[in-house]
């Protein structure tokens, strides 16, 4: 049995230790305005989504190191829905939003897309990815069939292009946090898929 100072939250979900100490770990803290800048001046000198997120991923792995917001952050699923959301910044006309997602464990989100570009940074628990692909018939212009997994622990980042389905599975015995960034949503192109009927519809 491993030893510590256990932290149990009202819904019963066990934190590894009180980890009053977090902010220790901050020696140059990187202000959630700051990184909300840095990403105005790659919005605007990068275009296409492929370098856009390969220069946002540093800025975020930083900002998972260094940001007093997220070491302090927590966030609890609802138990009716076994998720959460906590907007961070979403601001008309900017073109970005920033959130954090709570899964319970076992909840499994759609099958969905964004409609743009998206990146997840997992801050706690463990996410199973999978992935889909568009396999139209004439009978189903909107089927999709899998297409692999990814295995997602504290720390890692995934970054998606816009055209990227997937599916999100809690899995582990303790709530998932993760850090969501997402780029300018275009609706008309945002669906959850079945692939049992083979349809997609908006969301
Ligand atoms: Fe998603």
């Amino acid at each position: 049995m491993t030893k510590g100072d256990w932290f149990v939250v009202k819904n019963g979900y066990v934190k590894d230790k009180m980890q009053d100490n977090r902010l220790e770990a901050v020696s140059h803290p990187y202000w959630l305005y700051h990184f909300l800048r840095d990403l105005e001046d790659i919005l605007t000198t990068v275009a296409d989504d492929r370098p856009r997120l390969q220069a946002i991923c540093p800025l975020v792995s930083e900002l998972l190191n260094n940001s007093p917001l997220l070491q302090l952050a927590t966030l609890e699923p609802d138990p009716n829905t076994g998720w959460e959301v906590l907007i961070l910044y979403d601001e008309p006309l900017f073109p970005l939003t920033v959130q954090l997602v709570s899964w319970a464990p076992g909840a499994m989100s759609s099958i969905h897309n964004h409609g743009t570009w998206g990146i997840v940074a997992l801050m706690d628990g463990q996410e199973e990815n999978t992935f889909w692909q568009r396999s139209p018939t004439p009978a189903c212009p909107d089927r999709v069939v899998p297409a692999g997994k990814h295995r997602l622990v504290a720390g890692d980042i995934l970054c998606l292009m816009p055209d990227v389905i997937h599916q999100v599975t809690a899995i582990g015995g303790r709530p998932t946090l993760s850090f969501n960034l997402y780029g300018e949503t275009d609706y008309d192109q945002r669906f959850e898929f079945d692939p049992v009927g083979g349809t997609a519809k908006p969301f």
